[in-house]
């Protein structure tokens, strides 16, 4: 099998849309500084939905912008660190909802960097020939997990899913998934945490930041180079959306100033597994970066844990 393409997008956000004023009436915190330090206008919050909620609905819509069906998926893996129930996990739940049968369905839980392991796992199964055609799916509902008397967290997170519908690509088509760049930092682990039966999110957010803005752009380097694109060539960058300080400080030494930047964190928050579908879907529906153009993706975050590739724009 030559390898697999991302062959289209989906996402799913819950409908409301709660802004920094309204956090400002929970803790002591204000609509300046949480745009100048986090980056952050808005989130959506979910209301019923569950994580396999908008694991579904951003999965079916990418699924009707492939053009395939359910009969021709075979593999369903779901990012999530959110998931309140331990059985059926989520991509059981999904594929029931869509009626995909008999699917390898698994959850796969690297919280932020979720997404970019995810597919990292898909494209190995397709190119060792267990699976065709697969989704793979970044969803949380990080509200559940916060606590809204915290102002160090409560003002960063987001509620919402992406979806992608991975292929495999002909013997003598380009591969779209390039070799993924993974690991881990488990010495700081406890830097981000969601722990306990009924947990809150919790974080170092200075050690976390110093992290991010000192250990993941070379990381992210060594994606492009593993893939054999230049950071220049790239349409597009979407790191995981967790602050646009930390975007800014890893583009800066990436040198990319003529690439177009995600920065969906100013609308949605940081979703953590779901930030970087969710930025790419929105990229792909709104047509700004051409189809099989070199897109970075780089995600990292609780564990600590990062993973990032370079694919090709479905
Ligand atoms: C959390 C984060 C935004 C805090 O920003 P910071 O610049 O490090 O802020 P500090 O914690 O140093 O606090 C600076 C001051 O702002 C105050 N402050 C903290 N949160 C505040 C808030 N929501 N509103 C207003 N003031 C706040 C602090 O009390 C402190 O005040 P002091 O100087 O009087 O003591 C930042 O550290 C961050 O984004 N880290 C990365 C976290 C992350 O990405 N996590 C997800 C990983 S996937």
């Amino acid at each position: 099998m030559a390898g697999s393409r991302i062959a289209a997008m989906g996402h799913y956000q819950p409908s409301r849309v709660v802004t920094n004023d309204e956090i400002a009436q929970l803790v002591d915190t204000n609509d300046a500084w949480i745009r100048d330090r986090v980056g952050i206008a808005t989130r959506r919050i979910a209301g019923d939905e569950t994580v396999a909620d908008m694991a579904t609905a951003a999965a079916g819509k990418a699924l009707a912008n492939s053009g395939l069906t359910a009969a021709d998926i075979d593999l369903v893996v779901v990012a999530t660190c959110t998931s309140v129930d331990r059985s059926p996990n989520v991509a059981c739940r999904v594929a029931a909802k869509l009626g995909i049968n008999a699917p390898a369905a698994y959850d796969l839980n690297t919280a932020c960097s979720g997404f970019a392991y995810a597919l990292g796992t898909v494209d190995h199964a397709i190119r060792a020939g267990a699976a065709r055609n697969a989704l793979v799916i970044g969803a949380e509902k990080l509200s559940d997990v916060t606590d809204w008397t915290d102002r160090s967290t409560c003002i960063i997170f987001g509620d919402g899913a992406g979806a992608a519908v991975v292929t495999a690509t002909a013997d003598d088509e380009p591969t779209g998934i390039g070799p993924v760049v993974w690991g881990s930092a488990p010495e700081k682990g406890d830097a981000v945490r969601i722990e306990g039966w009924r947990p809150y999110i919790a974080q170092e957010g200075q050690s976390v930041f110093r992290w991010a803005t000192t250990a993941l752009a070379p990381l992210a380097l060594q994606a492009c180079e593993r893939a054999g694109v230049d950071p220049s060539e790239l349409a597009a960058f979407v790191p995981h959306q967790a602050n646009t300080r930390i975007i800014d400080g890893i583009a800066k030494r990436l040198n990319i100033p003529d690439v177009i930047i995600a920065k969906d964190i100013v609308e949605s928050g940081n979703t953590s597994a779901a930030s970087i579908p969710l930025a790419l879907s929105k990229l792909v529906e709104r047509r700004e970066v051409p189809s099989g153009a070199p897109v970075l993706l780089f995600g990292f975050g609780g564990g600590l844990t990062y993973a990032g590739q370079v694919v090709r724009c479905p």
